[in-house]
């Protein structure tokens, strides 16, 4: 089972992304190794204090490691880019960052070490054996290679929610927020030398879920389903101008499912580049799709263009309902 290590900005995708993961830690296909956040859709405590919320709600112990057995640590990152300032996206995700629904204090509490520098010590703890998936912007993971220029030999894999390629954007005409909101870290993510797999709105719009898949959701009686309907209300509420009609994208869920089955997606495999300068442009995932020979000597990106949506919606409904 993969080791992961959760690098979010929580945020009802990435919630609903949690949500998936505990089911996968439950069925043993996964080991949620730990959890850090990012600034993007809010702050990075308030988004780790929404992932204690939404992991202990799925009966998954999180936070500062006790005497009570294993915990998953969750580590508070960046609250600003590299080299630009902040911006949060409460319009989508409500200013609590779940949808305003205003979840009591969760009873853990977040660990002093700040994420990237978790990463860095996981990395180091486990040659070779963990996956790192960020569905937020690449603050921590940009910052965890600055401090270790070795990191990228020593991680299995990098999964990353983020970019826009055919597809238009969802912050400017071409960029996505994820990178939008840090492209100088973005574009050091896909400088290194590690195996990437990028999953871009191209990939995640077409898996949009509509009012059949909400109300099989919502027709189901336990906590953790009234949780995840509740916050994908307001979700969906925010998606009808965008989707024309009422909807959710829950983009960051399809990244950790192409973990355990990446037999869902389809792929293409080209080197990466974020435009770091362009006046309208600042942010845009640029990728080199001319045929060979390739002038751009990057390791090439493996790039999620689509993937099997009937089987994302169904096996995300199941896991919801498993608890
Ligand atoms: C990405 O932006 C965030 O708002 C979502 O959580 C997702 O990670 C989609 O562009
Ligand atoms: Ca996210």
């Amino acid at each position: 089972a993969p080791k992961i290590l959760y690098d979010c900005d929580t945020g009802i995708d990435d919630a609903m992304t949690l949500l998936y993961l505990a089911s996968l830690v439950q069925a043993g296909q996964a080991e949620l190794t730990a959890v850090g956040t990012v600034h993007g859709n809010i702050d990075p405590m308030t988004g780790a204090l929404n992932t204690l919320r939404v992991l202990e709600a799925a009966g998954v112990p999180a936070g500062e490691p006790g005497p009570g057995g294993p915990v998953v640590p969750v580590a508070v990152g960046a609250a600003r880019p590299m080299a630009q300032d902040v911006h949060y996206a409460l319009d989508w995700h409500g200013t609590d960052g779940l949808g305003d629904t205003r979840l009591p204090e969760p009873a853990g509490r977040p660990v002093a070490e700040p994420a990237a520098a978790q990463i860095v010590r996981l990395a180091r703890a486990m040659p070779g054996e963990l996956t790192l998936l960020a569905t937020g912007p690449l603050t921590n993971l940009g910052s965890a290679l600055l401090l270790d220029g070795e990191l990228p030999s020593l991680i299995r894999e990098v999964v990353v929610m983020g970019g826009a390629f055919d597809h238009p954007g969802n912050i400017t005409t071409h960029a996505e927020a994820n990178i939008w909101h840090d492209p100088e870290a973005a574009d050091l993510v896909f400088a290194a030398d590690w195996p990437i797999v990028l999953v871009p709105l191209d990939a995640t719009h077409p898996t949009a879920v509509h009012d059949d898949w909400l109300d099989g959701l919502a027709a189901h009686d336990t906590p953790v389903a009234r949780f995840a309907a509740n916050i994908l209300e307001f979700y969906a509420d925010a998606y009808t101008p965008t989707l024309k009609r009422r909807g959710a994208v829950i983009h960051d869920a399809l990244a950790a499912m192409l973990i355990v089955d990446p037999d869902l997606g389809e792929y293409v495999q080209r080197p990466v580049r974020v435009e770091l300068r362009g006046e309208l442009t600042r942010g845009t995932t640029v990728w080199d799709a001319r045929s060979l020979p390739a002038e751009d000597t990057r390791r090439p990106v493996k790039v999620a263009v689509g993937s099997d949506v009937a089987r994302f919606q169904e096996r995300l409904l199941s896991a919801l309902l498993t608890f």
